[in-house]
């Protein structure tokens, strides 16, 4: 059985950046890439509401940037937001180009775009309410019948390996074979997308747990701005749903969909003149706020009031997801509640993917590219996987002849390990981590939660590193190792953060700082 693979390109990730960015390469080189479950799982496969992206002439360059920069409360880099909305457009053609569709208006001659909170113009490009498996699908099955693409399913990154001060491959579970091997590779990039499951309640799929920047951290890559969690406004709360883990799109309320308490009144115009289509944190904290006011379990979304053939059309997987459940869109209120959704902190790069470690690139929801600042911007993720799959494949052409191989690797040495005697310690840990993590580090915090928090993430960092040095990993382990860093990286960051803003709002210092405020950076030295 083979124990070392080499490549050209190492992507870790297989949603929109990974895929992207493999089939952008692979007329150039040879690329492997990693999946932690199937190559469909991930992030992107659910994704609802579409990809942001100016295409109507109502709409314009400039109001798509200033809105970016707006919903993200004073830390957008207005240059990365400039590069992401003006390289938009043809990000989005190259897709359509690799055969994935698009909703159209009525008479075909031009692409139905949606609304969603925040933006000040239609211009969510969507396939129904299920565009993430649109472009999952279309760019999986080419990357699948690609030559130059090698695909490993069930392959789980376990750490990245530095030798001459550069970034030169991966330690990686094979999780069939149950056993750890090497890949060397002239460039690893970084796909693996975003850190939400690290709450109780999310609307992500089991694989976001922040792997990628749990590994970029260890190797002393620099992490910036993980205080920003986002928490989507919907997801149907249904106990067995666990308190809710389907998404609402956001494209609901865009439509017409409105907010109210039990009693059917809206309470949205209170908080926000924007009401239901206010930026997501505002809308988040606000149900937030009713709940816990009002005592309630859940507020209600409505949209019966629109035609049920327009609901149809335009939200079947919500309509029959609902229906599932019980609940029939067209006709009645469905209860919803926020839930963690999208890591806007990450790893830091440039302009293209680049970050601070030679040869490690890192792309997608892993990164904090500068775009999303405090608070993300509905549809601006895909946007984003797009576009700088596209500049790191530019660079990555560039420099690839410049890199020489490196082969000679150590390998993996679990000789002093044996098998796990105590699986429940691994169940109980991650039980412990979401938790505390929904309960004292979520939408809004304060001084006492977050030392809580830190108390005991003290506890457990020692007690999963113990466990981890003396037992055989698997993939429950890899991921609770790597849960407990990413927990431990949002609370020291949200300790840095003497104010609210954005995403992050704690009850110590309810208020924006006046001066000019910055990123929250973190570095493993
Ligand atoms: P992902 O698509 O999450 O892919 C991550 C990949 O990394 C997976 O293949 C996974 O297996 C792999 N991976 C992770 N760890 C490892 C490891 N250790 N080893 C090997 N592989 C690993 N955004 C929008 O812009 N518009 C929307 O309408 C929208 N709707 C959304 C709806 C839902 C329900 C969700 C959950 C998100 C939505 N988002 C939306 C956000 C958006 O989908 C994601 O931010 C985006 O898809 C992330 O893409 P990605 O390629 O970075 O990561
Ligand atoms: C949604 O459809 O509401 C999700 C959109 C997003 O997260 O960008």
């Amino acid at each position: 059985m083979k124990k070392h693979y080499d490549t050209d390109v190492l992507i870790i990730g297989s949603g929109a950046a990974g895929l992207g960015l493999a089939l952008r390469l692979k007329d150039h080189c040879r690329v492997a890439l990693l999946a932690k479950d199937t190559v469909q799982e991930c992030s992107t496969l659910y994704a609802q509401g579409g990809v942001a992206v100016v295409m109507s002439d109502e709409d314009s360059i400039e109001s798509h940037i200033a809105d970016t920069i707006d919903a993200g409360a004073g830390l957008c880099n207005p240059k990365v937001v400039r590069f992401a909305v003006e390289r938009g457009p043809k990000a989005v053609q190259w897709l359509i180009n690799q055969g994935a569709h698009f909703t159209t208006e009525k008479d075909n001659a031009k692409y139905h775009l949606t609304r969603e909170g925040g933006h000040t113009h239609r211009r969510v490009l969507h396939a129904a309410d299920a565009t993430g498996h649109e472009l999952e699908v279309t760019l999986a099955d080419i990357a699948t019948a690609s030559p130059n693409i090698k695909i490993y399913e069930r392959f789980i990154a376990v750490d990245l390996i530095k030798k001459y001060n550069r970034c030169v491959g991966a330690y990686v579970y094979d999780e069939k074979h149950k056993r750890v091997v090497t890949f060397s590779a002239k460039i690893v990039v970084l796909a693996t997308g975003g850190a939400s499951r690290v709450y109780l309640y999310s609307s992500n799929p089991d694989v976001s747990i922040g792997d990628g920047i749990a590994m970029a951290w260890r190797l002393g890559a620099t992490i910036a701005n993980m205080e920003f969690n986002q928490f989507h406004p919907t997801v149907l709360h249904h106990p067995p749903a666990k308190g809710g883990s389907f998404l609402i799109s956001e494209a609901l309320r865009g439509e017409g969909a409105l907010l109210k308490l039990p009693n059917g009144e809206r309470f949205m115009p209170e908080y926000d003149k924007r009401a239901e289509l206010a930026p997501r944190d505002i809308v988040a904290r606000a149900i937030d706020d009713i709940i816990k006011r009002h005592g309630l379990p859940h507020v209600l979304l409505d949209i019966s009031h629109k035609p049920a053939s327009f609901i149809k059309k335009h939200f079947p997987t919500i309509y029959n997801k609902c229906l599932a459940y019980g609940f029939d869109i067209t006709k009645e209120p469905i209860p919803v509640v926020p839930a963690a959704h999208y890591t806007c902190g990450g790893v830091k790069i440039d302009l293209n993917g680049k970050t601070d470690i030679p040869n490690l690139y890192a792309i997608g929801e892993v990164t904090c590219s500068g775009l999303h600042g405090a608070n993300r911007m509905a549809s601006n993720s895909l946007l984003e996987c797009l576009v700088f799959a596209e500049s790191a494949s530019e660079e990555i052409i560039n420099n690839l002849a410049n890199i020489k191989l490196i082969n000679e690797i150590k390998p993996w040495d679990e000789s002093w390990v044996k098998d796990s005697s105590d699986e429940v310690f691994v169940s109980h840990n991650w039980d412990e981590i979401r938790k505390f993590m929904w309960d004292y580090v979520g939408i809004v915090r304060s001084n006492k939660r977050l030392e809580r928090a830190e108390h005991r993430i003290k506890i457990l960092k020692k007690e999963i590193q113990e466990y981890y040095g003396n037992f055989r990993i698997d993939r429950n382990l890899i991921e609770l190792r790597n849960l407990i860093v990413v927990a431990d990286l949002i609370v020291r960051s949200a300790k840095q953060r003497r104010e609210s803003r954005g995403l992050h709002y704690t009850l110590d210092y309810p208020q924006k700082l006046k001066t000019k405020p910055k990123n929250t950076s973190l570095k493993n030295k």
